[in-house]
């Protein structure tokens, strides 16, 4: 029996906090983008892989941010661990004000304060090496380029669903704390059985092991995209198909502890019924926002 929150609803909770979101179909403009739903694959999921790892990390690592919250949302992960954690030092950035002004909202509704910008992601987001715990949730959504201005700004994070990622990780690097550690969830195109991110973690971050658990087993990009796209922009779908043969959604800690070792572990997290087939709708209703005039 499915259940959990639903990429529908206004009001969400789960783990103790009470958030207000967007429904995924909230018509959008540039200026007013939608505040991304609270999925329990993807946010629910991810608190319980990491929970225990940011906690250690903020008690454990120099620095003088606990967490920097990256592209923020509703404020999800800044609340969860401001909640739970009981961080001091907390910020939470996000490129969109209307995602500020609703991480402002729900920081008051569940009794928490922390500081937050509206600003784009960059070196001046945090002092070098200060960041005890990183929070990625890089957009991800596969889409052709004639369509990318319409897809919402949480879900386009380039062709390849990549690009954001990359982006971030770049900077992390600087903001990362020796010993610190990065959370984040991904869906990935992938090839021989591995995740993209692997390719290029080790070039952006540097001394890092990551340790990530696959939250569904991988599918055939190809299968996705047709479910996604029907028979739509048939050259964009071989093409990504062909490069990237495999779809990962995954969970990952990247540590900053000189090792260098990938670790690839099972989870036996409640997934409450959530299977591919959900994640194949939240994606549709995504690429509906392409219809939009
Ligand atoms: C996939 S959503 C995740 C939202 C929230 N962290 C969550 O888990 O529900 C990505 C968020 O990052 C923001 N974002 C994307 N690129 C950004 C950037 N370069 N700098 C700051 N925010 C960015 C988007 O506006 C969006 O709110």
């Amino acid at each position: 029996m499915k259940s959990g929150p639903s990429m529908f609803d206004h009001e969400v909770r789960f783990a103790g906090i009470s958030l207000l979101v967007d429904p995924v179909d909230r018509k959008r403009v540039e200026a007013s983008d939608n505040v991304m739903a609270i999925l329990h694959e993807e946010q629910c999921v991810l608190w319980e892989f990491v929970r225990e790892d940011i906690r250690a990390a903020i008690a454990h690592v120099e620095g003088s941010i606990d967490l920097l919250d990256v592209g923020t949302g509703s404020g999800v992960a800044a609340i969860l661990v401001a909640k739970h954690i009981g961080a001091e030092h907390i910020v939470a950035i996000d490129k969109s004000s209307r995602a500020i002004r609703t991480a402002a909202k729900n920081a008051a509704r569940n009794g928490v304060s922390f500081t937050l910008r509206g600003e784009f992601y960059n070196t001046n987001s945090a002092p070098y090496r200060a960041a005890k715990v990183i929070a990625l949730n890089a957009p991800y959504h596969l889409y052709p380029r004639e369509i990318e201005m319409r897809i919402p700004q949480h879900a386009r994070g380039g062709i390849d669903g990549q690009q954001v990622l990359r982006e971030q990780l770049c900077i992390a690097n600087y903001h990362l704390a020796d010993g610190g550690i990065i959370v984040f969830n991904q869906m990935c195109l992938g090839r021989e059985g591995k995740p993209g991110f692997l390719e290029y973690i080790p070039h952006l971050i540097s001394g890092a092991s990551v340790r990530y658990t696959n939250v569904f087993g991988p599918i055939a990009t190809a299968d996705f995209l047709s479910k996604v796209y029907d028979g739509k922009f048939a050259a964009y779908q071989e093409q990504t198909s062909r490069d990237y043969p495999e779809l990962y959604f995954c969970d990952g800690v990247i540590t900053r502890d000189g090792n260098n070792t990938v670790t690839l572990v099972p989870h036996n997290i409640d997934l409450k019924g959530r299977t591919w087939a959900d994640r194949i709708d939240l994606h549709q209703q995504i690429a509906l926002h392409a219809n939009a005039a």
